[in-house]
């Protein structure tokens, strides 16, 4: 996601006082895209997922998120999911990245080990629906992707939908969502 940043721009006219830019005046939006913020987004992958990590990794940045790779950075079929999930999942549930995206073989196990960090929201994502509405309604914030189950290109369009899509923030949903928390007290 990018964050568009509106802002004002203004001229010192010959009485030194601050009046808006003459192309703003006529053209109100023209500079809203100056200011981009890019939204940070955390991946990890074990042995099962590194051949996905690396397609929707530069995926992510040819979308202008800014990535920020947890490993695994070599193919390593010795390796195990928690060990890249685990940072990951601590790093979203702190808020140094805002969304997370985990692969393992098959999404399981990179979904079970990331819900047992307070805070994180994760599921297994194998469907377009899915990937919005657990969004919209439960507020995931952590994608697993299973690399040996799902194509690169319905990876790319679930990792897409995810990252574009928003929690609604409804009245059933926050209260749902208090009970989940309540239970991670
Ligand atoms: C690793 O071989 C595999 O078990 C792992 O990537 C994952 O599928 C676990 O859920």
């Amino acid at each position: 996601m990018r964050i568009y940043v509106y802002s004002k721009v203004y001229v010192v006219n010959k009485n030194f006082k601050l009046r808006p830019h003459p192309l703003q005046v006529f053209f109100p939006l023209i500079l809203v895209n100056l200011y981009t913020i890019n939204m940070k987004i955390g991946i990890a992958a074990d042995h099962g997922g590194f051949e996905l990590k690396q397609i929707i990794q530069p995926f992510l940045l040819s979308l202008n998120y800014e990535v920020i790779d947890f490993g695994a950075y070599e193919q390593n079929n010795l390796d195990d999911y928690p060990d890249y999930v685990i940072p990951l999942s601590k790093a979203v549930a702190s808020k140094q990245v805002e969304r997370g995206i985990a692969i393992c073989g098959s999404g399981v196990g990179a979904a079970i080990v990331a819900n047992k960090i307070r805070g994180v929201r994760a599921s297994l994502i194998n469907d377009h629906f899915s990937a919005h509405q657990g969004v919209e309604d439960d507020d995931m914030n952590i994608l697993c992707l299973g690399g040996r189950i799902t194509g690169f290109a319905a990876a790319k369009e679930f990792v897409k939908t995810f990252l574009e899509s928003r929690f609604s923030g409804g009245e059933k949903y926050v209260r749902r969502l208090n009970k989940i928390i309540d239970l991670e007290k």
